[in-house]
């Protein structure tokens, strides 16, 4: 079966190295298709030079956060994922759709596992909230509960990264809200996932394969770099 990846991005200095290291893992695996969805207006030529170099089977599409989005907090990266998560319904029918952040940290074992999802597959996440880690809690092979720091009234309350779904599971009313914290399990719910059909996987979710890392934000620099003198730094422009 095919993995169909969906990775939200958007433009930032981090933007590039971010996805050229997580395109060097999905590089080592078979079978995989990477839908890159840009908060952008239009795609990016820089993400699109970055998919183009890695010879994967890829679909670049975009669509910007709505404009009321644009201050302090809000859900990040949903516009974007909807549009992917539409042209997957109209354009394929078999396979197993997971979603990554671009700057996500993935062991190559979870690809081979997660191929094999039925409905629903969940498994621990790394590094996220108080706890250091968010995984279904598993009793006798059957997931029973959720191990997680932030609850928050969900009736899963896992991360984004910590399932996987088979698109033959997709309804036609999935869909994923405009509210922080809630798009996986507003998501999930959109599914009509029940409890008994999520199959847990990573070694009954005792091992961490998936990282939810985050890299330092570049601080702009306070001296103003002479372009000319350098040469050609053309993708600056970018910033
Ligand atoms: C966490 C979850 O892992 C996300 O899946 C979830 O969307 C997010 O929280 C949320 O609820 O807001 P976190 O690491 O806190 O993610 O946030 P980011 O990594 O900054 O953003 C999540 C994804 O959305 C990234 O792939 C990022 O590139 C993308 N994004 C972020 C956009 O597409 N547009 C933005 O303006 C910001
Ligand atoms: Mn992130």
């Amino acid at each position: 079966k095919m993995i169909y990846y969906i990775t939200p991005t958007y433009p930032r200095p981090e933007q590039v190295p971010e996805l050229t290291r997580l395109a060097h893992t999905l590089m080592h695996v078979p079978r995989i298709h990477w839908i890159v969805a840009d908060d952008q207006p239009i795609c990016s030529d820089l993400v699109s030079s970055v998919l183009k170099r890695t010879g994967l089977p890829y679909t670049h599409i975009s669509s910007p956060k709505p404009f009321i989005y644009k201050s302090s907090n809000f859900p990040r990266g949903v516009a974007n994922r909807r549009v992917a998560l539409n042209w997957l319904q109209e354009h394929v029918t078999e396979g197993v759709l997971y979603f990554g952040d671009d700057d996500n940290t993935v062991d190559l074992q979870l690809f081979d596992e997660l191929r094999n999802t039925k409905k629903v597959s969940m498994f621990p996440v790394g590094l996220i909230g108080d706890y250091g880690v968010s995984s279904p809690i598993v009793k006798e092979g059957k997931v029973v509960g959720f191990f997680d720091s932030w609850p928050a009234a969900r009736t899963f309350p896992v991360d984004m990264a910590g399932f996987a779904v088979n698109i033959g599971f997709l309804k036609e009313t999935a869909n994923m809200p405009f509210i922080a914290g809630h798009e996986e399990d507003r998501f999930l719910v959109s599914l009509d996932l029940q409890i008994d059909d999520i199959e847990p996987l990573a070694d009954n979710c005792t091992k961490i394969l998936v990282w939810h890392t985050k890299t330092v934000k570049h601080k702009k620099p306070t001296l103003k770099i002479n372009i000319n003198k350098l040469g050609s730094i053309s993708k600056y422009e970018n910033f």
